[in-house]
């Protein structure tokens, strides 16, 4: 029988490109939206793939959903914890409901869909959770207080889940992405005043950087490089890593933290804000990691900005 695999937020980036994956290789997709309306032909071409309205801050809704999607599929396989958006700027300049709405999607959002699934996986003694959190779980940056404290808190969560359904047949894998060229910082939610005069210098330079890391639509970076290392999670339920580190950016900072002493960790964190990575360094760490990475830092493509 094929697999089934529940995935949020698909109607972009790393979402899309893993219901067009998983499609391809024959699973069943149940695949979710915020507003089905806006998205008519989304992956209507793909038989196998059934799209469900869906925000993950609306409790009742994710409920609802998943008893749906349980039903029409019999089965769910796995679960990929994907829609989360980003909130970004100066902390002293955001407002507590920014703040709020932040871990309400990426954090309570996430645990209502877990929650919803755990009774059918519990009772199949068998299913898959894929959560994503982000590179900034791991080191985070500035500007994104927020962002990365909403995914230090899927991490724990991935963490505790981990071993609490483990006696229940149930795993949890994290997803650490670094950056990757996807839609995700034109949705921003920025600080409530990203132009005050204290902070518009360091967060416009920080923004520009980052936005420039986006756009190295590379093979390292593309979304459906991400795609293929869950597809690959998935595929091995019970085996394989419990973190996956994705994107050169994402191995080379993982490896820097793992040698360097707290405080150069943390200029050289700095200095990568201020000025890219140089080739030189990039050199550096190819030799070192005996990976592809390549230079983060191009012209910024228009569709990225806007
Ligand atoms: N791209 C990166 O560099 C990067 C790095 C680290 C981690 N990540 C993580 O990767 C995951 C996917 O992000 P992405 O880069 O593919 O960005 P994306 O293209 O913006 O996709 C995010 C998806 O989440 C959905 N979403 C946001 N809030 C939601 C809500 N309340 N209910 C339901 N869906 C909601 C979005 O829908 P709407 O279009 O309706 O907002 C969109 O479909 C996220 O967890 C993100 O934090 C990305």
């Amino acid at each position: 029988m094929n697999k089934t695999v529940f995935i949020t937020g698909t109607n972009s980036g790393f979402g899309k490109a893993m219901v067009e994956l998983f499609a391809t290789k024959g699973w069943n997709v149940a695949a979710t939206v915020r507003n089905k309306s806006e998205y008519p032909d989304l992956f209507k071409a793909m038989q196998n793939v059934k799209l469900y309205e869906l925000d993950i801050t609306n409790y009742e809704q994710v409920d609802k959903v998943a008893i749906g999607a349980i039903s029409d599929f019999k089965k769910i396989d796995v679960v990929v914890n994907n829609a989360a958006y980003c909130l970004m700027g100066p902390t002293e300049t955001t407002t507590m409901e920014q703040i709020e709405n932040q871990f309400k999607t990426n954090v309570f959002g996430l645990m209502a869909v877990s929650k919803a699934f755990i009774p059918h996986f519990r009772e199949n003694n068998s299913g898959l959770f894929i959560n994503f959190s982000s590179a900034s779980a791991r080191f985070n940056y500035p500007y994104i207080a927020s962002y990365g404290g909403s995914k230090w808190a899927v991490r724990g969560i991935s963490e505790s889940l981990g071993i609490e359904l483990k006696p229940y047949g149930i795993e949890v894998k994290t997803v650490y992405p670094g950056v990757h060229a996807t839609k995700i910082f034109t949705k921003l939610d920025h600080g409530a005043n990203g132009n005050d005069p204290v902070y518009i210098k360091n967060y416009k330079q920080y923004y520009a950087n980052f936005l420039g890391a986006q756009s190295s639509v590379t093979s390292v970076t593309a979304p459906e490089t991400v795609a293929m290392e869950v597809f690959k999670e998935a595929s091995n339920p019970k085996g394989g890593r419990l973190n996956i580190i994705t994107g050169g950016d994402a191995k080379m900072y993982e490896f820097m933290k793992k040698i360097l002493p707290e405080r150069a960790f943390q200029k050289e964190l700095v200095n990568s804000i201020i000025k890219p990575i140089t080739a030189g360094g990039v050199t550096m760490f190819k030799l070192i990691l005996g990976k592809n990475i390549k230079p983060l830092y191009t012209s910024i493509p228009e569709n990225l900005t806007k």
